[in-house]
């Protein structure tokens, strides 16, 4: 259902790379709201094409850039503000990969150039995005960026590798970045911490199927779903939340907050 929310607002959208992804769901909805943006990814995730799909679907046009190219990502958001006709009001950074995880290197054992290429494209792109969009001033005052995250960064779940250092940066960036681009432009910047979410990058998680079940019973309300993170992503977007920033925000179904649910305590 439409109400417009987000009608005569301008924005990026970070890491739409199939149906699945939750970047997907947030252009969509972003679209029924009324809202104009840029779809971007990685040169390499858009060889599949898949993304084409929706820039049709939600009449929007597409940059490549690799978040962890400080060139790429100047073009972008250069280039956004010129087809967009103005400057932002948001930016959604769906974007989360590790090589160790990935090949299946353990935290005690990691490959440190892999380890370095795990925080540049999962968290270090976001302060980048933010430099270069505060340096551009490409952002109107109160406007809202979003970055997907894991509890991961405040607990220890141990398949999840160095992912977890990376989203604790990621969120710190948050913080530090939130005052400074609060302070000179009431630009707001926060974590929506996630539910384990069927998606390429949430199924490279080792034990994944079990992980997503145990975490479905540890949630009175069940794992949120990836729709219903897209409509979280879109309130933070809007005129509604517009005191809320440097937070990290769990959308977890109540996971966060518990410690042992009756469905747990069946099954031991
Ligand atoms: P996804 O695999 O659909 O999205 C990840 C995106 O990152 C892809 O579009 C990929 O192309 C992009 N990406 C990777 N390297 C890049 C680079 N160098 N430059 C630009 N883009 C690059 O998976 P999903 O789950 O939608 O992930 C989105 C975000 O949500 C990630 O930050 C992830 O960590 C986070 N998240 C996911 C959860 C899950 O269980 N799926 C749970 C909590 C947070």
């Amino acid at each position: 259902m439409s109400t417009d929310i987000l009608k005569g607002k301008k924005g990026i959208i970070f890491g739409a790379l199939n149906e699945m992804s939750i970047a997907w769901k947030v252009a969509q909805k972003a679209h029924e709201q009324g809202a104009q943006f840029v779809l971007t990814n990685a040169p390499i995730a858009m060889r599949m094409g898949e993304i084409n799909k929706l820039a049709e679907e939600t009449n929007s046009e597409i940059i490549p850039a690799d978040a962890t190219s400080v060139e790429d990502l100047e073009n972008l958001i250069t280039k956004a503000q010129e087809i967009l006709g103005g400057k932002l009001d948001f930016i959604l950074h769906s974007i989360g990969m590790s090589p160790n995880v990935r090949k299946k290197k353990h935290y005690t054992d990691i490959n440190y150039e892999w380890y370095k290429t795990t925080l540049d494209v999962s968290a270090t792109s976001l302060h980048k995005t933010l430099a270069i969009a505060k340096k551009q001033d490409a952002i109107n005052d109160w406007g809202s960026v979003v970055a997907l995250t894991y509890i991961a960064a405040q607990r220890i779940f141990p398949d999840y590798g160095d992912m977890a250092d990376a989203k604790s940066l990621l969120e710190s960036i948050t913080r530090s970045f939130g005052y400074h681009y609060g302070v000179d432009k009431k630009v707001r910047i926060n974590t929506i911490s996630q539910s384990p979410t069927v998606t390429t990058a949430g199924s490279g998680v080792g034990g994944f199927d079990k992980f997503i079940s145990y975490a479905e019973k540890m949630s009175p309300l069940g794992n949120a779903s990836a729709e219903a993170c897209a409509d979280y992503c879109i309130a933070m977007f809007s005129d509604l939340t517009k005191y809320v920033t440097m937070q990290n925000l769990y959308h977890d179904g109540g996971f966060s907050a518990t410690g042992v649910t009756n469905d747990i305590m069946d099954m031991m």
